[in-house]
């Protein structure tokens, strides 16, 4: 039996603020447990909604040595859905109303949570073959494994991966808080390790410390080998590029489907969607406010609204776009630019825009099944999962030819009635309003040939398996 550990500062169904909690918390499930034992450890953050704290065990605490410090570290446990998830207490770090917000204090936070996964090992009594970090926040942990818990025999033989869901997010600070944080030695501190343009740098750390390194679509690992997408770190991930792959993420078919899904008003599927998924449509207008009309083209957006995600496109020509017969449904936090941007859209058009700010899984379910297109036009993506939520709904994406969503999502061809959706390649807002101008040509005028897109969006499968079996072979090669 392998052992995996999964590291990580989100997981659903505890705590989520994007996709990478989605991954987290569905991955683990996925694979063959037969030959694989994996786990999951996370902080116990406050904001946990109380139905799972309630069913958390307590397992024992200690002090441990941090920076200067000596700091108190609980473990809980539980069981969910076949997996062992364990969580890290200690309420003077992660009281907090969100998982993240101060970056110094993320900083420190996470330095402590990295050490602590170390560290409450040998006292829970798992040893993993592998520890799997997810992002920044876990970048410390393969640094530490080849650092003081090198020394020991329960240590000694772990391998680590480091999975980067967003380059963007690195965990930097001043290389003298970094150190006196971590508490990690001097000759750390170099280019050829964590320091990155004279800051400390968590991530790289990771990258550096790493037994493998993977990122969360092929296209994605290609593009951070190159300075536009990588962040700073392009020239290291190129020196590692013979450690660095490539795998899609997927989704849990099981939370997001049209036939058996609770949060939307009526259910569809691949077969009867031509007359079922309309009403999930007129339902949301309804209850959004919007005008009515079963035939009125809708373009969904969920999202962080974050550069990333290429709202400045949007916002550019959101005027012209509403001159078009289409109705406009957002749901979303962020930047407050982008906050404003579309309430005052909303105010502007009131029965074609709907902006909804905030965050909410059922509006979010309602608006994959409601929607007739999805917009998501980011400036890279490292996987997205949005997109592949759409497609399984029936719902065709339109998005910029980047990172995961060039690898998932098809783009139409007319001519050999192929394609899941539709995509443009440069990051221009005219030629993302051409590429969304020609989805509602083909949704009013060639209504079958849309209707066949859906069919073959519905029935594209992104689920774990394909993917899982890649993880498979991955620790399958680290350990023998
Ligand atoms: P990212 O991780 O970069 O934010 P992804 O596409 O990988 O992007 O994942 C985003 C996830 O977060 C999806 O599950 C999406 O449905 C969800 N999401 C984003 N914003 C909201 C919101 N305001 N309300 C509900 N769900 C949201
Ligand atoms: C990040 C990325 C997103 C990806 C998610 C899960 O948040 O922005 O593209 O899907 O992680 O890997």
């Amino acid at each position: 039996m392998k052992k995996i550990l999964f590291a990580a500062s989100e997981c659903v169904p505890f705590i989520k603020t994007g996709g990478l909690a989605d991954v987290v918390g569905s991955l683990p499930k996925c694979f063959d447990k037969r030959y694989f034992d994996v786990r999951v450890i996370i902080p116990k953050y406050l904001c946990i909604p109380k139905e799972y704290t309630e069913k958390m065990e307590y397992i024992d605490n200690f002090y441990m040595d941090i920076g200067n410090d000596n700091k108190y570290v609980g473990i809980f446990k539980m069981k969910y859905e076949g997996i062992t998830f364990y969580f890290i207490d200690n309420e003077f770090y992660f009281s907090g109303a969100k998982p993240y917000g101060d970056l110094l204090w993320d900083l420190e936070k996470f330095i402590y949570f990295s050490k602590a996964v170390l560290s409450v090992l040998p006292v829970i009594g798992f040893q993993p073959d592998i520890i799997h970090c997810h992002d920044w926040q876990t970048g410390l942990i393969p640094v530490f494994l080849k650092e003081r818990f090198h020394n020991s025999d329960f240590f000694r033989d772990i391998k680590s991966v480091m999975t980067i869901h967003n380059l963007k997010f690195q965990g930097v600070w001043d290389v003298d808080t970094v150190r006196t944080l971590s508490g990690l030695p001097d000759y750390f501190f170099t280019p050829d390790k964590l320091e990155a343009y004279k800051d400390g740098n968590l991530l790289k750390g990771g990258i550096v410390f790493a037994d493998a390194i993977t990122t969360v679509s092929y296209t994605y690992a290609e593009e951070i080998k190159m300075p536009f997408y990588g962040e700073g770190l392009d020239g290291l991930l190129r020196a590692r590029a013979n450690d660095l792959r490539g795998i899609v993420n997927g989704i849990d078919y099981d939370e997001y489907n049209p036939t058996t899904d609770k949060l939307i008003v009526n259910p569809y599927d691949a077969r009867d969607f031509r007359k079922e998924k309309v009403k999930n449509k007129t339902a949301l207008q309804e209850e959004l406010g919007l005008d009515v009309d079963p035939k009125k083209m809708m373009i969904g957006i969920v999202s962080r609204l974050t550069d990333q995600k290429g709202f400045d496109l949007i916002a550019y020509v959101m005027d012209e776009l509403c001159q078009d017969n289409v109705q406009i449904v957002i749901l979303g936090t962020g930047e407050e630019r982008y906050e404003n941007m579309f309430r005052h859209f909303d105010w502007k058009y009131a029965n074609k825009v709907s902006a909804n700010i905030y965050y909410s899984e059922a509006l979010s379910h309602k608006i994959y099944a409601a929607s007739d297109a999805f917009l998501m036009p980011s400036l890279f993506e490292p996987c997205g999962l949005s997109q592949l939520m759409a497609l399984h709904y029936g719902t065709l994406p339109i998005v910029r030819e980047t990172g995961g969503l060039k690898d998932t999502v098809e783009p139409y061809n007319e001519y050999e009635s192929t394609g899941t959706g539709f995509s443009f390649m440069n990051y221009n807002a005219h030629e993302m309003l051409g590429c969304i101008r020609n989805a509602e040509r083909i949704y009013y005028d060639r209504k079958r040939e849309w209707n066949k897109m859906v069919d073959r969006a519905m029935a594209a499968d992104f689920s774990w398996h394909v993917s899982a079996l890649k993880y498979q072979e991955l620790y399958d090669w680290l350990i023998g």
